[in-house]
């Protein structure tokens, strides 16, 4: 199998640079961030905020989160629920890190990544690919760019999908998160051994794709 692993920080063009690219080679295209969102899901309705006061591992043990494919779509389910349309908000991102700092968290959703890229050819986004779930993925990718930059991204996104938000929480929030995925103890975001830092600040999505595209043709053989 054929993995392409692609890590970074929020907001950098990952998900859809990696939906796009998949759907050109006929990969499965899986976004890791979806697991984590599901998990700050269920600790958010549980009454939980970004303290986690709570016994994480009891939780989890009362917890399932799949993935399944409807068409070419990543659908994530919460202990049988489709929960796709509710774990985008600003909150919920928060709630997604706040979790993703625990070693009992990334651990619970380790073996359902493994599992996919064993059975499937991927494109794998998320923070820790290159660097634990897929050490010897065929591609290794860093992406990245300023935080302005993916703040406005983010802004953009959210704002046509209709919902109310505001550019300097939006920018807050992404340091934060910045701050968190580099700097928790547990498979904290950096560039994997033998990965390529690959840099969109300065690429709209048409050329930053572009760019994938020669890097996936020039390094791995589809
Ligand atoms: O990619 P995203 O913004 O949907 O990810 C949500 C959070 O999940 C993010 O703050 C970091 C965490 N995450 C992680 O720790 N490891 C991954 N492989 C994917 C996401």
């Amino acid at each position: 199998m054929i993995s392409i692993a692609l890590d970074g920080p929020a907001g950098a063009g990952k998900s859809s640079l990696a939906r796009a690219a998949a759907k050109k080679l006929g990969f499965i295209y899986v976004d890791t961030g979806a697991l984590y969102r599901a998990v700050g899901l269920k600790f958010s309705r549980k009454g939980y905020d970004t303290e986690l006061n709570c016994d994480i591992a009891g939780l989890l043990s009362d917890t399932a989160v799949d993935i399944r494919f409807i068409g070419e779509e990543q659908h994530v389910f919460l202990d049988g629920e489709d929960v796709n349309a509710l774990i985008r908000t600003p909150e919920i991102s928060m709630m997604a890190s706040a979790v993703s700092a625990k070693p009992a968290v990334r651990a619970f959703l380790l073996e359902l990544q493994r599992k996919l890229a064993s059975e499937h050819n991927v494109i794998m986004d998320g923070r820790d690919i290159g660097t634990v779930v897929l050490p010897d993925a065929t591609l290794k990718l860093f992406v990245t760019a300023k935080p302005e930059t993916r703040a406005d991204r983010r802004y953009k996104e959210l704002t046509e999908k209709g919902m109310d938000v505001n550019y300097a929480d939006i920018l807050s929030d992404i340091k934060t998160r910045d701050y968190n995925d580099t700097h928790r103890e547990v498979a904290p975001l950096k560039v994997a051994d033998g990965g390529i830092v690959f840099d969109t600040d300065n690429l709209n999505f048409e050329e930053s794709l572009k760019a994938l595209m020669s890097i996936i043709e020039k390094e791995v053989e589809v």
